[in-house]
């Protein structure tokens, strides 16, 4: 493990010292130990006689330049590195590395799960393996030779195409890759071991075959069936969408029970955690069925953005994970309902991104530096990142737009790139200037816009005002104005949206007069916007579409916001007129709480939430979105020194009062959404139906317990079985009890299914949680080994406002004491689990001096990772 604490800046950026043409590996497996055979084709970019320094960290055996064997006294070998000097200009260096799969638990490099052996290189896993220039700006071509037990290992795979195989003698075969595209190391995989293929094939658009397969343990072939119709959707999408076409003879994935994160784009052999390729009616749920489609067209969009046209350096991350995410959304989007996919990804964004943004380890989503590159594939970087890209598509449209990316790759095809690269296609190939958009690069923080609209009756004209800020942010604290694209509309009292004409113009000019949404550009502190022919009042509905990625101050009234949810013709303002008018509801019952005040839920929220329930020409999906009421997280986030049990509490309230004003409602709803099957096209029905069932839940009835029972029961799709369990997950009754246990005991030997159980038992607000998580720890199905099992029931937990903010600090302990468990063998996750401790700043005094104390204990721990060191430290920094 390296634990080398030293800060990494981008503005210290050199282009290498030397190239590497041609990378030929041979992989020995053995039955413990694996060799590393690398002969790299080396050349000299600068002077001669230069110091040649390698990035590594396996154990050397041995090393060969132009055929010479070194001895140690040639070369110099630090902790991550080796260094020769005075080397020739053109060279062959071959380097001989012994690993031990099997002994590597941070599942970077080369690593064993479940028998087999799988590699992760990204971002600098390489280096584990052999020695080379692990920077995604050095580009080779790769083969490799892999050679292992037939028994065993039958299954032998790496980048590119097979060009060979045999036996080695009477057990052991061997087999040969060769990539013909130049990749990063980062890039590179490799996977040996006893696995069963689905396949297919796929036809590209200029007529090319390209064959399809999918590998898993041969038990979860029947699960792969989704996943490959996913594959080739994504191809055929990226053809017409993006005009972009495969470029090799064959696609792999390859899905693995311990992965760290979620899947990886590979050259022609992505790697996926098995929990975005395993599907089944029984197993997954309509979000697990998406998210398989998405991380599938995610990798797979990588090709293009990614691994044809890659990263100058780790800073320009978001060069990739930005676009490629924005190209997975709108994949997503266009297979199923746009309006939905959108709130989906702004619920997220605004739920994880936007504490990140405002806590201890804010970014720009091109960050200035690291200490650990792992911990810098951020919400930020990704989800952020993609809002940025959104915004070029919404300056420039879609022609304009897909204008931008071709001259990009007609610019920078096999090119490692950087974030500025692709901002100038976008310019150049639109002839606009984008110099300005520049900041979104470099600014951390999420920008807050003050939204204030007049109306003068006399003149019949609507003065809307916009101020932007941008808050300051760890080590920026001066913040430049921000180009914001600002989609908006006015409506008019019979719920119709107004013809837009600004000062200045007519209609029919060539601007967008006339239209009744439009786009404005907020480029300075403070701009005034001025609407002509509006006789009445209007309200105005912001940030449509949540055209940019900032906070939105309006202060609409209640009854316009009710008024918002009935008649915008926007779905995201519409959906976010809901969550507005809610987020004021629960702030007020908090408010009220801690007062000791007595009110009744306010009649406009329970008839715009009743209106909404019984509005049938709605899409089911929609209304289950409009009728989720902001989390408990949502609520930290807008309350100084908050109380989380308070919190907790005024919230409950809030819903259970919702469930008895609407009962008959609600019981209508469940009723009228029942479906059989888990078709896609029922699953709006199924979100609408568990979303009353839960709220039916409330109640302090015993038959809605026994429907939910009865649906666990009868269930015939995982969809159902999780919404009935999910609504018995914090009623203390024998229905709960009875169906928890029934599910633990028929999926204890499906993996993922067990994720769902170790999630249901962290998420729950019954008081005994904690118990019930430190008795999962020893359910003979979990593992903190396994990444999916820790973050499924320690990720869970650490959300878990109730249970992780208990007041006595036994929550924030135990999670301590497990981060400093993982920390010692895989830094990774524990790094990412830390981070539950990021808002202390927020929770009121006396828990979040048990939170700091607890972060103190982490950092004083001896041989911490630099992973959790560099968050810990960031954490506790005035
Ligand atoms: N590049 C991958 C993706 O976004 C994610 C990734 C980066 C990753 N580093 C990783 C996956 C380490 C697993 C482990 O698609
Ligand atoms: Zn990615």
């Amino acid at each position: 493990m390296t634990s080398q604490k030293t800060t990494k800046y981008r503005k210290d950026y050199q282009a290498p010292a030397f190239s590497i043409d041609k990378v030929d590996l041979t992989f020995d497996i053995g039955e413990t130990l694996t060799r590393v055979h690398a002969r790299l084709v080396m050349r000299a970019l600068g002077a001669a006689g230069q110091t040649l320094r390698l990035d590594g960290s396996a154990k050397l055996i041995s090393l060969t330049l132009d055929g010479e064997r070194l001895d140690a006294t040639r070369y110099r070998q630090g902790e991550e590195c080796l260094e020769i000097d005075a080397v020739p200009d053109g060279f062959i260096l071959e380097v001989e590395t012994e690993i031990d799969p099997a002994a590597n638990t941070s599942l970077m490099g080369l690593y064993a799960s479940g028998g087999n052996l799988f590699t992760q290189c990204e971002p600098e896993g390489f280096r584990k393996i052999t020695y080379s220039l692990d920077r995604p700006d050095v580009m080779s071509k790769f083969t490799t030779t892999i050679i292992a037990d037939k028994q065993t290992f039958p299954v032998l795979l790496s980048n590119g195409n097979k060009v060979g195989e045999g036996m080695t003698d009477k057990k052991r075969h061997w087999v040969k890759w060769v990539d013909p595209y130049k990749k990063p190391a980062y890039l590179f995989a490799l996977v040996a071991g006893k696995l069963s293929a689905l396949k297919d094939s796929f036809v590209t658009r200029s007529g090319r075959k390209v064959a399809l397969e999918i590998w898993t343990e041969p038990a979860d072939l029947d699960k792969s069936q989704h996943a490959m119709a996913s594959l080739n959707k994504s191809m055929r999408w990226d053809e017409t969408r993006f005009g972009l076409e495969y470029d090799l003879d064959i696609y792999m994935i390859v899905a693995v029970g311990d992965f760290n994160m979620g899947a990886m784009e590979n050259k022609g052999l992505n790697i996926f955690n098995t929990k975005y390729v395993l599907a089944r009616q029984d197993t997954a749920t309509d979000a697990d069925f998406d998210g398989v489609e998405s991380v599938i067209g995610h990798e797979y969009f990588h090709n293009w953005t990614g691994n044809r046209v890659t990263c100058r350096d780790w800073f320009q991350l978001s060069l990739k994970e930005g676009l490629t995410v924005f190209r997975d959304q709108e994949f997503s989007a266009d297979m199923g309902s746009r309006a939905v996919k959108r709130i989906e990804d702004v619920k997220a964004l605004r739920a994880l991104q936007f504490p990140e943004d405002a806590g201890p380890t804010a970014h720009p989503i091109r960050p200035d530096a690291y200490i650990e590159m792992n911990n810098f594939y951020t919400m930020t970087v990704y989800e952020k990142g993609a809002e940025v890209v959104r915004m070029y598509h919404t300056l420039l449209g879609e022609e304009g737009f897909q204008k931008g990316m071709a001259l990009y790759f007609k610019r920078h095809d096999g090119q490692a790139v950087t974030c500025d690269d692709f901002r100038a296609a976008m310019a150049d190939a639109n002839g606009v200037d984008l110099t300005q958009f520049a900041l979104w690069y470099s600014q951390a923080g999420t920008p807050l816009l003050k939204v204030a609209l007049e109306h003068d009756a006399v003149r019949a004209e609507v003065v809307l005002t916009i101020e932007q800020s941008v808050p300051p942010t760890p080590g920026q604290t001066d913040k430049q104005p921000l180009h914001i694209p600002f989609a908006m509309a006015l409506i008019g009292r019979d719920g119709k949206p107004l013809p837009l004409v600004l000062e200045g113009e007519a209609p029919g000019d060539g601007s967008d007069a006339g239209s009744v949404s439009r786009v404005l550009e907020v480029r300075r502190a403070r701009e005034v916007f001025r609407f002509g022919g509006i006789a009445h009042k209007p309200v105005p509905s912001l940030l449509r579409g949540f055209s940019a990625p900032v906070r939105l101050d309006y202060d609409w009234r209640d009854d316009e916001l009710a008024f918002l949810m009935a008649h915008d013709g926007d779905t995201f303002s519409r959906w976010e007129a809901s969550q507005e008018l809610a987020r004021r509801i629960l702030m007020r019952a908090v408010a009220d709480l801690a007062a000791d005040r007595q009110r009744v839920l306010s009649q406009t929220f329970v008839d715009a939430v009743g209106a909404v329930l019984a509005n049938q020409r709605l899409d089911p999906a929609f209304r289950a979105l409009m009728l989720t009421l902001p989390s408990e997280a949502d609520l930290i986030e807008l309350i100084d020194a908050a109380d989380p049990a308070l919190i907790c509490r005024a919230r409950l309230g809030v819903l259970n009062e919702l469930a008895q004003q609407l009962r008959g409602q609600w019981r209508e709803a469940f009723d009228l959404n029942q479906t059989r099957g888990a078709e896609v096209a029922d699953a709006g029905k199924r979100a609408l139906k568990n979303v009353a069932l839960a709220m039916l839940c409330r109640l302090p009835d015993v038959w809605p317990l026994e429907g939910a029972r009865k649906q666990y029961e009868t269930a015939d799709n995982m969809t159902d079985t999780m919404g009935s369990l999910n609504a018995l997950r914090d009623r203390g009754c024998d229905a709960r009890e009875h169906c928890l246990a029934d599910f633990a005991r028929r999926w204890q030997h499906d993996a993922l299914v067990m994720d769902k159980y170790f999630t249901l038992v962290a998420a729950s607000h019954l008081p005994d949680t904690l118990a019930a998580v430190e008795a999962a720890l020893v359910h003979p199905a979990f593992s903190l080994k396994n990444p999916n099992k820790a973050r499924s029931l320690l990720g869970t937990f650490g959300r878990n406002v109730a249970a992780f903010h208990a007041a006595d600090g036994a929550g924030y302990r135990f999670l301590a004491d497990q981060v400093l468990a993982i920390d010692a063998f895989n830094p990774q996750v524990a790094s990412r689990l830390v981070q539950a401790f990021n808002r202390w700043r927020r929770i009121e005094p006396v828990r979040g001096a048990l939170m700091q104390g607890e972060l103190k204990r982490i950092l004083a721990h001896q041989g911490l990772s630099a992973d959790v060191y560099e968050i810990v430290s960031k954490n506790l920094e005035a």
